[in-house]
């Protein structure tokens, strides 16, 4: 008999321990928001009801997870619990070397050191803006190719983090031999958390072999990735999304992972490779700062509990009301007019502030603008993914981003149907007050990753 189809999304599982939230006032609000300078990386979380900043490291683990982290063995060399983090890494992801290090981007400088440096060039569909820096800091140009309806807020292409394989077999023609290696971000979270699909990616390995190029994946949300292909390619609805992810992992060389995305943990992240060589001269980089390779900056324990998480994140029920609970705050949030990029992402919804704010100029941050609101007015805090990010080149000139997002990551497992239905409200009030809402300035920056450490004041 078929399932009779409920509206009502059930988290799959029940709550078993809580963290309080803490209730605040619009007035406190405005006075943490002038003390931490408009910045909202710079607000203590304990201020924050609703916290939407980033699904990096925050979600909740399971039981089970807790339960494998009493298994750690925290041996410097060799522990058990290596092997058992390397051996449910490979189920997915099938490369011989698996080096373990404490988060994404450490993934990313270390390969980076070796790939890059200057004159070299590194394209990507998007480069999250730890990559872009790690590749930047070599003294290497990052340069992003996804298709063009990547870069339209209103496109309805089911896989919008595509790479744009003419402009990728286009710049291999010109830079050939500057360009290290290939990679893509699976889902494309500065794009929006779109997907990208097998087609694409079996088209990227046929350009990246015609030029004799390494393929890597920057592939925190993966499992989220699959199940779009799932969802949406032809032929693959019927498959299990770790044969989906298999099949992933076999047309890439290798791949750096931040274990505080899909892979469910609160620290972690891997570096993982077939090329023998290149993997030795990133396990000497590794022990420089890192930490032995069978450890790579995480205790053992850290280990057990992504093992598990690697388990349970491929899991139907699991993705299934992820993917959809996603989808009901961004559907709710085009109902109430407000424009969001669509299709709705995997991790996230996102904002176009640039829209919802038509009488500032992107230079007026309209994204911040409509993060601090949120934050204001109920509470919530966000991301800004825009020109504050992404606007001030390696040259020290500034310009508009392709896009002013304001990002809502929902962290994994962590809140309910309720809470969302509580930003929604937020939401559905800032919308009503756009129109009024100010634009801000950058009093004071640094060199470089200027939205974490930036002051701003509002332009009134
Ligand atoms: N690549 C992507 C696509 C990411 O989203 C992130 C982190 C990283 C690499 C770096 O990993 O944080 O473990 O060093 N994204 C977080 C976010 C911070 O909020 O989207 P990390």
């Amino acid at each position: 008999m078929d399932e009779p189809a409920f509206r009502t999304i059930i988290e799959p599982f029940r709550i078993h321990s809580v963290e309080p939230i803490r209730m605040t006032t619009a007035a406190d609000r405005r006075e943490r928001l002038a003390a931490a300078s408009y910045n909202l990386f710079q607000l203590h979380a304990d201020d924050v009801l609703i916290d939407l900043l980033t699904d990096s490291g925050t979600g909740a683990m399971s039981r089970d997870q807790w339960a494998a982290i009493q298994h750690g063995d925290e041996s410097y060399a060799g522990s058990p619990s290596y092997f058992v983090f390397r051996d449910a890494v490979r189920e997915l992801f099938d490369f011989e070397h698996v080096i373990p290090v404490h988060q994404g981007r450490a993934a990313e400088r270390i390969l980076f050191t070796v790939l890059g440096g200057p004159g070299r060039i590194v394209p990507n569909n998007t480069h999250f803006d730890t990559t872009r820096a790690n590749v930047e800091a070599t003294g290497a140009e990052a340069v992003d190719l996804v298709i063009a309806e990547g870069k339209d807020p209103s496109s309805l292409h089911p896989f919008k983090g595509n790479m744009d394989l003419d402009a990728l077999d286009e710049l291999l023609t010109e830079r050939g031999p500057d360009v290290p290696c290939v990679f893509v971000t699976i889902t494309n979270n500065s794009g929006g958390g779109q997907p990208v699909s097998l087609a694409n990616l079996r088209g990227v390995r046929e350009v990246c072999d015609k030029y004799g190029k390494l393929l890597f994946l920057d592939a925190c949300r993966f499992a989220e990735n699959a199940w779009f292909i799932r969802e949406r390619e032809d032929g693959q609805g019927e498959r299990d999304v770790v044969d989906i992810v298999r099949d992933i992992a076999g047309l890439a060389d290798g791949m750096t992972m931040s274990a505080k995305k899909d892979p469910m943990g609160n620290i972690g992240g891997w570096l993982a490779l077939d090329d023998s060589d290149l993997a030795q001269e990133c396990r000497n980089l590794l022990i420089l700062t890192e930490g032995f390779p069978t450890y790579g900056g995480l205790a053992g324990r850290d280990l057990e509990a992504l093992a598990q998480g690697l388990k349970e994140v491929v899991q139907h029920d699991y993705l299934r009301y992820r993917i959809t609970s996603t989808a009901y705050l961004g559907e709710a949030l085009q109902k109430a007019g407000i424009p969001v990029l669509s299709p709705i992402g995997g991790h996230a919804v996102y904002i176009d502030a640039r829209s919802l704010l038509p009488h500032l100029d992107p230079l007026q941050y309209p994204g911040q603008a409509v993060a601090v609101a949120l934050y204001e007015l109920g509470g919530v805090r966000s991301c800004e993914i825009g020109t504050v990010m992404f606007g001030r080149r390696p040259d020290g000139t500034e310009e508009a981003a392709p896009m002013d997002l304001v990002r809502l990551a929902i962290p994994r497992r962590t809140y309910t149907q309720s809470h969302m239905d509580y930003v929604i409200e937020v939401c559905q009030r800032l919308a009503e007050r756009a129109h009024r809402l100010p634009g801000y300035r950058i009093v004071e920056e640094p060199n470089a990753l200027r939205h974490f450490t930036a002051r701003f004041e509002p332009v009134l």
